[in-house]
């Protein structure tokens, strides 16, 4: 394909914009980086022949019923809940996602949402910075150890494995998990016990993780009768997709303290955050920065690149899910 007009949805680390920018003569990038809205995309897929867009832009079937000039998606991103990619691969487009070079820095955010919670560190830096805190008292703001404890992974692939053995070898933490696609034995978590269904993991696990995709049969996985299953003594995390816990259900939880604490970094909706969660002390809530770290989002600039490169040069792109 000759020199493709290009359209970059929202603002890249200024390394690989400039990479791109080398590369391909007709970029378009998104100087004031807001959200480009369901107009502007479909100008984009309109005007451009590969549009580079993310997790905050939602791409459902509508968008490309009456035909594109785009031939490429590239998501900047390794979840693509938010593209109806059946659509897209029926408008011709060819769509790619950025996996494996988020791992590390989603499983870390993973723990640190797991320790936050669980020594109420988000409530503390609140009391301290509101000029709250009255000093060391052995009573003080006294949470639950993590070491020991049993860590439940609901969906073991690659970010669920990497907080695994986080768990495991940093906070020897016995790991059950529930994968409904892996069939094999993990040769590589041989210390992980597999269980059969969610439910298990849920009945015995003091912390809760969830790594699936979002979507589908996944969308609201953790509903009301799940988390009644959940000990009251337990934790959830949330750093795969919003729409995979049922909000309302966990506002409902957390308030009638059937289950300890949440720590999230996804929502349903978001970036808009009901109120009632917020309300919350025993919610640690961040604002979607699993991969946010210099070199995560360096790497996952570089994949959507090669994944580019290939398709313009008429290559399969290594990382293609449409
Ligand atoms: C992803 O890549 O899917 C993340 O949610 C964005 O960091």
């Amino acid at each position: 394909m000759p020199d493709p007009v290009v359209v970059v949805t929202r603002r890249w680390p200024a390394e690989v914009e400039d990479e791109l920018c080398s590369r391909f003569p007709d970029v378009r990038l998104n100087a004031d980086d807001r959200p480009l809205g369901p107009e502007g995309l479909r100008r984009a897929l309109c005007e451009a022949d590969a549009v580079l867009p993310t997790v905050s832009d939602q791409l459902p079937a509508e968008l490309f019923s009456g035909g594109t000039r785009t031939r490429f998606l590239g998501n900047f991103g390794v979840g693509f809940n938010h593209i109806d990619v059946a659509a897209a691969a029926r408008a011709g487009i060819v769509v790619t996602n950025t996996p494996g070079v988020l791992t590390e820095a989603t499983a870390d955010l993973a723990m640190t949402l797991l320790l936050m919670v669980a020594r109420r560190t988000g409530e503390g830096e609140r009391e301290l910075r509101g000029g709250g805190w009255g000093g060391w008292r052995p009573t003080h703001l006294v949470g639950a150890e993590v070491s020991g404890k049993t860590l439940g992974i609901i969906g073991m692939g690659r970010i669920g494995a990497a907080l695994a053995r986080r768990g495991h070898c940093g906070f020897q933490m016995p790991v059950v998990y529930h994968d409904s696609h892996d069939q094999a034995e993990r040769p590589d978590i041989p210390w992980a016990r597999k269980l059969d269904t969610v439910e298990e993991v849920l009945e015995i696990a003091d912390f809760v993780s969830l790594h699936v995709p979002g979507g589908g049969p996944n969308t609201h996985l953790m509903d009301a009768e799940r988390l009644a299953r959940m000990k009251p003594t337990a934790y959830l995390v949330n750093t795969a997709r919003g729409d995979v816990v049922d909000t309302l259900a966990l506002v409902e939880a957390l308030t009638a303290g059937t289950i300890a604490g949440a720590g999230l970094d996804v929502y349903e909706g978001e970036p808009d955050i009901p109120e009632d969660l917020r309300r919350l002390d025993n919610a640690v809530l961040l604002p979607h920065l699993g991969s946010a770290t210099r070199e995560t989002r360096i790497a996952m600039g570089r994949l959507v690149l090669d994944n580019l490169q290939a398709f313009v040069d008429g290559r399969e792109p290594p990382c293609r899910v449409a």
